[in-house]
């Protein structure tokens, strides 16, 4: 189960007309829990209306600087991105958990290393984190920086990357692309793709040893930019990506029929040392949603195949899953599925919440 707690909003900055940060006053007792690395997210819980809404949102500040920061653009149509751009006031409670997530850069002083970044939109908020603590803490170190958006006016960070570059001439550079804005250089015209990831390579990457590549955007820029740098020769483990949202996929759970699987099915639940039946039934559409029906307050953000948060451990009988941005092959070689995206095939299941 995630734990959460409640803090309050200390300040909100609006970066850009469809986008604002927020910061969190973590009391000092909860200091330690809230440590973080830079590129780890929260889970962040809100009641609106009667759903409990938990998104996962990237912290942007340095992990070295004692703040909390996220950074929320507005969906169209968003429940909690609506509510963070619209509603939040300074004094608000949220709840929060404790920071998550494998997309990290950990840094280390005595190192000279190389980092290259792509980012699009939002996905700039964890690399913003690495950037700012990559500058801080690693002085020998340089990063190179990517990011595409559609114009200037929605470039979240755009001051604050300038900033950073007076104060880091040598060590930090930044290029924007624009895909509703002409730039100067044609290159940057356009989305990010990997074609233009594979010229770069060939003309900027390939000059210097880069050490890590740092991917976050929509699913075609991670794919297209990963599949050029793999091809140009970089080794696939230093290429680490986060993906926010996994497009209309992520619904497909939710709509599958009883062809897909059993339209009924005992579900044994292993959660928080207890052991649950849950009475899954085809209108469940997913192990998850059976499990959050009956009561059972186990771990879950995005729904979407996409955060991992709701991963669990089959160790009886066999589940399909619809997809997975989530887990690693090893741990679905492991039996590890993602209980949002999974509806059971035989006609019992046993799902561990607790390995
Ligand atoms: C690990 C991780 C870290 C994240 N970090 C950040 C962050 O730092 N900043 C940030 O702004 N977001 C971040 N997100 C995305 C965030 O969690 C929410 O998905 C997003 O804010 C939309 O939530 P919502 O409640 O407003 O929309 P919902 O109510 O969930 O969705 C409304 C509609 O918009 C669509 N939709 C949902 N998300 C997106 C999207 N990202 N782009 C386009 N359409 C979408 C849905 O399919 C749906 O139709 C992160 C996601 C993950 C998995
Ligand atoms: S809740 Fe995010 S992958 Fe299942």
């Amino acid at each position: 189960m995630s734990n959460f707690h409640a803090v309050r909003v200390s300040d909100i900055i609006r970066e850009t007309p469809d986008c604002v940060s927020i910061g969190f006053g973590i009391p000092k007792n909860l200091a330690k829990e809230f440590e973080y690395k830079a590129g780890q997210h929260v889970i962040v819980r809100k009641i609106l209306g009667d759903e409990d809404v938990r998104r996962t949102y990237s912290f942007c500040s340095a992990p070295s600087s004692g703040h909390r920061r996220i950074a929320v653009r507005h969906v169209e149509g968003g429940a909690f991105s609506t509510f963070a751009n619209t509603k939040l006031k300074v004094g608000d409670t949220l709840e929060i958990s404790t920071p998550i997530g494998e997309f990290t850069l950990p840094t280390d002083a005595r190192t000279s290393s190389n980092y290259v970044a792509f980012a699009v939109g939002s996905g700039i908020t964890p690399i913003m984190a690495m950037i700012r603590e990559v500058l801080t803490r690693e002085p020998n170190s340089h990063f190179f920086l990517y990011y595409g958006n559609r114009d200037a006016e929605h470039t979240i960070f755009a001051e604050q990357l300038a900033h950073m570059k007076n104060l880091h001439m040598e060590r930090f550079s930044y290029q924007f692309f624009m895909t509703r804005q002409v730039v100067d250089i044609p290159f940057f015209n356009g989305r990010i793709t990997g074609d233009k990831a594979s010229i770069l390579h060939q003309n900027v990457f390939s000059k210097i040893n880069i050490d890590e590549y740092y991917l976050c955007g929509p699913l075609s820029m991670i794919d297209g930019v990963r599949e050029a740098l793999v091809n140009a020769g970089e080794t696939a483990e230093n290429i680490h990506s986060e993906l926010f949202f996994a497009g209309a996929d992520s619904e497909r759970a939710n709509k599958r029929s009883a062809l897909d699987g059993l339209a009924k099915s005992k579900v044994t639940v292993i959660s928080d040392g207890r052991k649950i039946e849950v009475d899954y039934r085809d209108e469940h559409g997913s192990i998850l949603e059976a499990t959050l029906k009956s009561g059972i307050d186990v771990s879950f953000a995005c729904k979407g195949g996409v955060c991992a948060t709701c991963r669990a451990k089959v160790t009886e009988g066999k589940v399909d899953m619809a997809l997975n941005y989530g887990l690693e092959p090893e741990e679905i070689e492991a039996g590890f599925v993602l209980t949002c995206q999974s509806i059971p095939l035989t006609k019992t299941v046993t799902i561990s919440f607790d390995e």
